[in-house]
C-alpha cells in the first residue's frame, strides 16, 4: 500500500516517542521507506539507535553536523520524502512549527518543507487545552498541515486522563495513507467513536483495563476532510477541536420570494459553500447553527438546520439563533421581493398584457446583524458575489454593511462558481486582502473555518 513511499518521521519528545518506534515497524510492513528525525528531548525517551535499527536508515538528530549537512543537508532529507510525519508532535513542536521557529533540525525541517506535513499531536490534556495551543493549531491547519489524533485516555502521569494521548501507530498509518492518496479520505469514523473515546476516558478514570482504540481520530475528520462528522453526544465527552465551546451561526442557498403560490424569484445558489462551512465549523467542535434558504443538499451532520424560503423568514430565524461567537452570512438573499405577493395564481388577461410586478426591498440580515448595538456576534463574515470588479464592490460592502471580513468571489458565468464545485475567493478584512488559490468548495470551508478559529482564539485572548 506504502511501497515506494517515502517518508520523513520527526520524533518528537515526549512519552509517546515509544510508540513512533512501532509506527515505523508499520509503515516499513507496508513498503514505505522510513528515514527519522529525533529531537533532543525525543532521545531522552527513546535511542536514536533503535530508530536506526527499524527503520534501516542513518537517523539525524543535528542542525549543524557537518558530516551530515555535508552528507545529506536538510533541505535534502524533506526534498527526498513524500510526506513528512511528526509524531509525536508536541506542545513545543507545534507552538515552533506555528511560528516559523527553526532552531533544531526538526524545526527547521517544518519550516524549510515543501512536502505534506501530517501531525499527531500528544500532550497533556491541560497543554492540549491551553489557548495557546488551540491558536497554533489553527494557524498550522490553516496553513495545509494535518492532524491525526490526539486521542482521549489515560496519561503517562498518574491518575490524568482526557484528551491528549498520541493517535495509535495504525491509526497514523491510516492517515499518511490518505494523506499520500492525494486528498483520499480515511476510513469514516465509526458510528460510535465518541462513546468509544468516551468509553476509554471512563474506563481509564476508573483505573481499569486499556482503553479501546477509536476506529478513526478526531482529528482525521476535521482536518482531512474525512466522512461526515459524527453526530453530537450531549451530555458526554465535549467536543474537540479549535472551535469547542463557540456557537457558530451560517446562513446558506438563496431565497425563494414568491410572485404567487406557484411562482418565486430566486437566484442560481446551490447552497453549497454555505453548507460546507456550517459542516466545517461542526467538525472543528463548534455548535452551528444553519439557517438555509431551499436547497437541494443533504443537512450537514451534527448541525442544526432551519429551512426557510423567504428573507424576511431567514431574518426572523438569524435573531432567534443568536447569540453566536461568530456568524457566517453565505446566502445568496434576494435583493427584492414582490410588493403584496398575489394569494391566488396570476392569470394571463385576455389582451395579453403581463402584470406590473411592484419589488420593495428587502432586509440585509448581514448589514442588520454587523449593526447590532450588543450582542453582535465577535466576528460577523459576509460573502461578496460579484460578476465584475470583485474586489472593489467587496471592499466597499465591507464599509456599508459593517461585518469583520468579506469573502469576495466571481460569479461571472465563465468562474462556473454558481452551483459548481470549486471556488476561488479572496478574503477581504481591515489589514487587506489575501487572494486564496482556486479550491473545492469544502477547502474553501475548511480553510475559513480555521481562519475564524484562529481570530475567535485572539479576540478570547484579548478579552
Ligand atoms: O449586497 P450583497 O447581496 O451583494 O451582499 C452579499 C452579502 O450580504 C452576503 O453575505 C449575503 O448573505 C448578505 N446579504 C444579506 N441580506 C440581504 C442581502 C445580502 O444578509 N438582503
Amino acid at each position: 500500500m506504502l511501497s515506494g513511499r517515502r517518508i520523513l518521521l520527526v520524533i518528537g519528545g515526549g512519552v509517546a516517542a515509544y510508540k513512533a518506534l512501532d509506527l515505523i515497524r508499520r509503515l516499513k510492513e507496508r513498503g514505505a521507506a522510513v528515514r527519522c528525525v529525533m529531537t533532543a528531548g525525543a532521545q531522552e525517551f527513546v535511542t536514536p539507535l533503535s530508530a536506526a535499527a527499524l527503520s534501516q536508515e542513518k537517523v539525524f538528530t543535528d542542525l549543524f553536523s557537518l558530516t551530515d549537512e555535508a552528507d545529506i543537508g536538510h533541505i535534502r532529507l524533506s526534498r527526498e520524502s513524500d510526506l513528512v510525519v511528526v509524531a509525536p508532535a508536541t506542545a513545543d513542536l507545534m507552538a515552533k512549527a506555528a511560528s516559523g521557529l527553526a532552531n533544531d533540525l526538526a524545526s527547521n525541517i517544518l519550516l524549510a518543507t515543501d512536502k505534506p506535513v501530517l501531525m499527531a499531536p500528544a500532550m497533556n490534556p491541560r497543554m492540549w487545552a491551553h489557548p495557546a495551543t488551540r491558536r497554533n493549531l489553527a494557524t498550522l491547519a490553516a496553513d495545509g498541515v494535518l492532524f491525526v489524533g490526539p486521542n482521549a485516555g489515560s496519561m503517562a502521569e498518574r491518575g490524568e486522563s482526557g484528551v491528549g494521548r498520541m493517535a495509535e501507530p495504525l491509526e497514523i498509518v491510516a492517515a499518511v495513507e490518505a494523506a499520500l492518496a492525494g486528498g483520499a479520505k480515511p476510513p469514516a469514523p465509526s458510528v460510535a467513536w465518541r462513546d468509544v473515546i468516551y468509553q476509554g476516558a471512563e474506563a481509564a478514570l476508573a483505573g481499569g483495563a486499556k482503553p479501546p482504540a477509536p476506529s478513526v481520530a478526531w482529528r482525521d475528520v476535521i482536518y482531512q476532510g474525512a466522512g461526515p462528522a459524527p453526530p453530537p453526544a450531549p451530555g458526554r465527552l465535549p467536543p474537540q477541536g479549535p472551535l469547542a465551546g463557540m456557537r457558530v451561526l451560517v446562513t446558506s442557498g438563496p431565497t425563494h420570494e414568491p410572485i404567487d403560490p406557484v411562482r418565486y424569484i430566486a437566484n442560481r445558489s446551490s447552497g453549497r459553500q454555505g453548507h460546507a462551512i456550517a459542516a466545517a465549523a461542526a467538525q472543528a467542535g463548534a455548535r452551528v447553527t444553519l439557517v438555509s434558504g431551499p436547497v437541494n443538499l443533504p443537512d450537514p451532520p451534527g448541525v442544526r438546520v432551519v429551512k426557510v424560503e423567504t428573507a424576511r423568514e431567514m431574518l426572523q430565524a438569524v435573531e432567534a439563533a443568536l447569540p453566536a461567537d461568530a456568524a457566517v452570512f453565505t446566502a445568496a438573499v434576494a435583493d427584492w421581493r414582490v410588493a403584496g405577493a398575489a394569494g391566488e395564481k396570476i392569470k394571463k388577461t385576455a389582451d395579453g398584457a403581463p402584470p406590473a410586478l411592484a419589488l420593495v426591498e428587502n432586509p440585509d440580515i448581514l448589514a442588520a446583524v454587523s449593526q447590532m448595538a450588543s450582542g453582535r456576534p465577535k466576528l460577523v463574515v459576509g460573502f461578496a458575489a460579484e460578476t465584475e470588479k470583485v474586489l472593489e464592490h467587496a471592499k466597499a460592502k465591507l464599509a456599508r454593511k459593517g461585518c469583520d471580513w468579506i469573502v469576495a468571489n466571481d460569479v461571472s458565468p465563465e468562474s462556473g462558481v454558481m452551483g459548481g464545485e470549486r471556488n476561488t475567493v479572496h478574503l477581504v478584512t481591515a489589514e487587506g486582502v489575501e487572494d486564496w488559490p482556486t479550491m473545492n468548495k469544502d477547502e474553501v470551508a475548511r480553510r475559513l473555518v480555521a481562519r475564524i478559529a484562529d481570530a475567535l482564539a485572539r479576540a478570547g485572548a484579548g478579552a
